[in-house]
């Protein structure tokens, strides 16, 4: 039965680059599709900017651009990444787009007709400098509980406690440090604690597709038990506020002036918005394709912090805008990368473009990823020695090594083309069975397994070709005699159709390395699809190199940044300051661009002064007096050493830093220096380093090397701010 298929992954907020956790919910995707697609079933894939909300707003106001051009510089460089790791949406679109704004008011006056929205007047704080509501991240103040300072306005990070804004002493806006007012204003509900909502909401968490797999993964749906009190029917689920206040960077209520949708309203309704432009560039029928009582089945891939969005609200919101809801909610933990979790301010040890630009291959990630996902909501670990590992010996050392052991033979010996001896039919269907197995366990999303099973069979066809030999046959082989010529060729040509199974197991994961392998080696007109695992392959054309392993240099270079001057201080304000000079150019403001001009062309230190900054700006940075209590070399690194330093804060701090030509670890031992303290914890491949030490260098490293770490007089102490 050939299905039809709207398949998503979430729409990633339009105000910060691509991840490694973005790239691994778009393989996992990625790999599914192409999975489903070699099946025969139709799919339509697609992706969006979310492009709505405060926190892009305001980083639009700070860069003095609009929301529309902050959005759209992400969204020019989507591709690069997308097809750097051969992803392929069939459409990447916006939420801030004529569809969407129409899709979103569209369902929000059939949620009114169906009686689901409220209006209710809420107190909220409000900045009286900005002019605006503040959520609860854009407040601080004093924890009511601990009295920490600065503590934000739902949590103590220092105590735990959980608290409403109005309950911290001396509130702040962020924003602007003006003491927020409490205000009121009318805000807009959808009623998710209606009975038919719950209702709704018990029968759909629990309920299967029309293929049968039940819509929610077991721990998916634990959640929404939690959530939706369980079975005794008692509700827990509060009204959804989908309202906010001017000014606000989104789509505006129909019939309420300077009201605007919460962004989570929107998001969601991207996914279809996606799919409407798509269907009209394609001229396939959106409405039908999403007809309530029609036969595609949606599937939404996310991860698990957003699952209340899209496991409550969103099936909620269509089933009662009188849409179709979806089928399969599939959800992945996250990317940690040595262990470590990553966080949007913080960042990750690996930045996807940083991996394309080393040039290193992108089917190596995809093969990691997938050997790593199951269909759980687990975390996975980016582990460089393990990645290295797996690529090395499974798909070079396992899969490629088949083909480029066997093909030779073939192609000297027997001018390319393949015979067998005797019975094939358990070979083919060996293979048929096992491609079967494979295509359900995609679809299943246990690619661990999958991977797992196709190089266990990898590992039977490398067995039984070492077990026959073919080195001693071939040696007197073009005077030897019929039989042996013909042995000879069986072992190839099985070890080949071997090998060609293999690399139609693998399609989903390594598209571009196995389109290679259907197209040149074996003549293929097409790539590769699931029946063709059980076609013998009848010739092959001379074997060209199929992929190169890791050099272990590779993940130091994806983990160290190049000079080991970002983490050493000086350098890495000016890199800062270069990289930031482009935007600030564009800004109309003139007093920020000041200063960036050399006298003369005479270049301190081989660099013109960074631009001018307020002391504001310099205040960010809290310089600290730190002592070195331990430091050495780090093994396996050209460059760094690794510091244990106090900052009298009853802890050490781990830094690492780019001085190892300058140093030896023991003379550092004792003495103080001047640290960034805090500096977003930072993980490279040999730990995270939670600071950095300032040294001074020249901009032209070649010309005049060395790199030198500051010291204060005497007298300052560990602790001590410097500024
Ligand atoms: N804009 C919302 C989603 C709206 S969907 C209608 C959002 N954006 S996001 O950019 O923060 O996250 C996009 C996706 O990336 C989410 O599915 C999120 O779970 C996923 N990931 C973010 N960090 C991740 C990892 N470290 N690992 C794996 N996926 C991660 O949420
Ligand atoms: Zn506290």
């Amino acid at each position: 039965m050939s299905r039809t298929l709207f398949v998503t992954t979430a729409l990633p907020y339009a105000n910060g680059s691509f991840h490694i956790g973005h790239i691994m919910e778009y393989i996992q995707a990625d790999i599914w599709v192409r999975s489903m697609r070699m099946a025969g079933h139709t799919v339509h894939f697609v992706g969006a900017d979310d492009a709505h909300g405060a926190p892009i707003m305001l980083k639009a106001e700070s860069e003095n651009i609009t929301p529309q051009a902050l959005v759209a510089r992400y969204a020019d460089e989507r591709p690069k990444y997308l097809n750097g790791f051969n992803i392929r949406f069939d459409h990447w679109h916006s939420t801030d787009s004529a569809e969407n704004v129409a899709l979103s008011q569209d369902i929000y006056r059939a949620l009114r007709e169906a009686g689901l929205i409220d209006t209710r007047t809420i107190e909220q704080f409000y900045d009286p400098v900005k002019g605006m509501f503040l959520a609860d991240r854009y407040i601080k103040g004093e924890c009511p509980k601990c009295h920490a300072k600065d503590q934000y306005g739902d949590s103590c990070e220092v105590c735990g406690a959980v608290y409403a804004p109005t309950d911290l002493i001396n509130p702040y806006s962020t924003l602007t440090k003006a003491t927020p007012v409490l205000k009121q204003s009318e805000h807009f509900f959808f009623k998710l604690s209606d009975p038919r909502c719950v209702a709704f909401l018990q029968d759909w968490t629990t309920g299967s597709n029309a293929v049968g797999a039940k819509r929610l993964q077991s721990e998916v749906l634990a959640k929404t038990r939690e959530w939706l009190g369980g079975e005794d029917g008692e509700a827990k689920l509060g009204d959804w506020d989908i309202s906010r206040d001017a000014p606000y960077f989104g789509i505006e209520i129909p019939d309420a002036p300077g009201k605007y949708f919460y962004v989570w309203l929107d998001a969601p309704v991207g996914y279809l918005a996606s799919l409407k432009a798509y269907c009209q560039v394609k001229g396939l029928d959106f409405d039908a394709l999403l007809d309530p009582a029609g036969t595609t089945e949606q599937v939404h891939f996310i991860g698990k912090d957003i699952i209340y969005f899209h496991a409550l609200f969103w099936p909620a919101m269509l089933k009662f805008a009188g849409r179709k809801t979806p089928d399969a909610l599939n959800v992945h933990g996250f990317i940690t990368v040595s262990g470590e979790k990553m966080s949007k301010s913080r960042g990750t040890g690996i930045s996807p473009l940083r991996y394309l630009d080393l040039g290193m291959n992108p089917e190596w990630m995809r093969y990691y990823i997938a050997a790593k996902l199951n269909a759980r909501v687990e975390d996975l670990d980016f582990n460089p020695d393990d990645f290295i590992a797996r690529v090395n010996s499974d798909l070079v050392g396992k899969y490629v090594n088949i083909a480029s052991r066997a093909a030779n033979f073939v192609t000297k010996h027997f001018d390319g083309k393949l015979a067998f001896v005797g019975d094939t039919d358990a070979m083919v269907q060996e293979q048929t069975a096992l491609a079967d197995s494979i295509r359900a366990g995609f679809e299943a999303r246990e690619f661990g397994r999958v991977i797992r099973d196709i190089m266990a069979y990898a590992d039977r066809i490398n067995q039984a070709f070492d077990a026959a030999q073919p080195w001693l046959l071939a040696k007197g082989i073009e005077g030897a005699d019929d039989a042996t010529r013909a042995q000879l060729q069986d072992i190839c040509s099985r070890a080949l159709a071997g090998f060609k199974a293999v690399s139609v197991m693998l399609t989903p994961v390594l598209p571009t390395l196995t389109d290679r392998v259907a197209q040149e080696l074996f003549g293929a007109a097409q790539p590769f699809v699931w029946t063709d695992a059980g076609q013998l392959p009848q010739a092959i054309a001379p074997f060209k190199h199929l992929m190169q392993r890791v050099d272990p240099k590779m993940l130091d270079d994806l983990f160290e940044p190049p000079a080991g001057a970002v983490i050493a201080g000086a350098t890495a304000a000016a890199t800062a300051a270069k990289a930031a000079k482009p935007a600030q150019a564009a800004a109309p403001s003139a007093a920020a661009t000041e200063g960036t001009v050399a006298a003369d062309g005479a270049l301190p230190g081989g660099e013109a002064i960074a631009p001018i900054i307020t002391i504001d700006d310099f205040a960010k940075i809290d310089l600290r007096i730190a002592k070195i209590v331990d430091c050495v070399a780090v093994e396996g690194s050209k460059k760094l050493l690794q510091l244990t330093l106090d900052v009298g804060e009853g802890r050490h701090r781990n830094v690492f830093s780019g001085i190892k030509s300058m140093y030896e670890p023991q003379d550092l031992i004792g003495k103080l220096t001047v640290m960034v303290a805090n500096l977003a914890p930072r993980t490279m491949k040999f730990g995270v380093s939670e600071g950095m030490v300032l040294a001074a260098s020249h901009a032209d490293g070649k010309a005049e090397p060395g790199i030198y770490v500051l010291e204060p007089f005497t007298g300052a102490k560990p602790g001590m701010r410097v500024g």
